[in-house]
């Protein structure tokens, strides 16, 4: 456990977000993409078995599919031919993808197996690159990097598969055009829950808590506490009637590099411990398609329930729609218009810094150390 903990910690950190003072970084749109990482491709549901499925990550285009011993395969997804996606063509016994067009068959390694035209020859130039890629906790994770994939260091999103169907939301999934830290940025300052989600996640109540920052290793955790606050209109529901108008509140968040977050969410009666009250497990996935755009999948598993289990699927899935509605019609919006405005300035802007910007400032060390260490 890193025991440098500091509220508010922004003496002596500078800003470090694509700096305004280089002309390149105003001009170039920065990737920054740590590669030697864990991403989520999709949720493990949206991999059929038989089926292929497309996702550029990376500006890569990856074919995905179920191999017959229930791994995961992910090879590229433009045929050496003439670059047409295999993820159109056929998924073969032996675990062979065909291309649609003119039948190159390839192997869950990227290597084609067969030509069938002409002298068959199989030269280099028709074999593709692989990746590593599991699933676990419900979801299908690929690695990107060049340094031995280790499926262990995947963070714990158990939360997902050990609670009971009725606790756990299923996964959603935006196309959000930005990058993929303005995202980061914006989970892990959840001070803008009282302004962009007022009402729905946070209210006038929470906009006075500051963050207190933990880092260890490089997971960053940042927490804010809100006592006697009105509680918000999300985790009103998920308690009786009339159990807690007002309670102890709590946010936090903790980031696992580079785009994986876990959020502790919940509220207890002013006064008790928190273990009495009632929240969620909020999981928030972000994964880098090109410089603008990202995917980004998210769910929510309750922790100590109150409600009964009659109930507790039709909250499950009201969950699910207020999540989906403060993250579609609130956050991807604003985050949408950040990113227009900073390319109509030429680059990030370098923020004036608050007090609430702790828990960013301090993942942007941890990211800049792992992109420094990459190259
Ligand atoms: S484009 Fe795939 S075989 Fe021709
Ligand atoms: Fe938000």
């Amino acid at each position: 456990m890193c025991p440098d903990s500091d509220v508010p910690a922004l003496r002596g950190i500078e800003p470090v977000l694509f700096p305004q003072s280089s002309a390149r970084a105003r001009h170039a749109p920065e990737a920054r993409f740590v590669r030697n990482a864990w991403y989520v491709a999709m949720a493990a549901c949206d991999l059929v078995k038989g089926k292929l499925a497309h996702r550029t990550i990376m500006n890569e285009p990856i074919a995905f599919y179920r191999k017959e011993d229930g791994g995961i395969a992910a090879i590229t997804d433009r045929c050496p031919h003439r670059s047409v996606p295999l993820s159109m063509g056929t998924l073969l016994s032996g675990d062979r993808v065909q291309c649609i067009y003119h039948g190159l068959e390839f192997g869950p390694d990227g290597r084609c197996l067969k030509n069938p035209h002409g002298n068959n020859k199989i030269f280099t130039g028709l074999h593709l690159s692989s990746y590593p890629a599991v699933e676990k906790h419900a979801l299908i994770w690929i690695w990107m990097g060049q340094k031995a994939a280790d499926p262990a260091t995947i963070p714990d999103y158990a939360c997902l598969v050990d609670r009971p169907p009725s606790h756990v939301t299923r996964v959603g999934y935006l196309h959000v055009k930005a990058h993929y830290l303005l995202l980061v940025d914006n989970l892990l300052d959840l001070s803008h829950t009282s302004y962009t989600h007022a009402g729905v996640l946070g209210n006038a109540d929470t906009a006075t808590a500051d963050p207190l920052i933990v880092q260890n290793g490089d997971v960053v955790t940042a927490t804010r506490d809100s006592p006697d606050a009105e509680t918000p209109g999300i985790l009103l529901m998920m308690a009786p009637r009339g159990f807690f108008d007002r309670g102890d509140q709590w946010q936090s968040i903790s980031w696992f590099p580079a785009g994986n977050l876990r959020l502790e969410f919940g509220a207890s009666r002013v006064g008790e411990p928190k273990a009495k009250g009632t929240g969620y497990t909020a999981v928030h996935f972000l994964t880098p398609e090109t410089e603008r755009t990202t995917h980004y999948h998210y769910a929510a598993a309750r922790w100590n329930v109150l409600t009964d289990d009659k109930r507790n699927q039709e909250l499950r899935d009201l969950i699910y729609k207020m999540r989906t509605f403060a993250f579609s019609q609130q956050d991807v919006p604003v985050i949408e218009a950040q990113q227009a405005s900073i390319d109509q300035a030429g680059g990030m802007v370098a923020p004036n810094l608050l007090s609430i910007d702790a828990g960013p400032t301090r993942y942007e060390k941890v990211l800049n150390r792992l992109l420094a260490e990459e190259n």
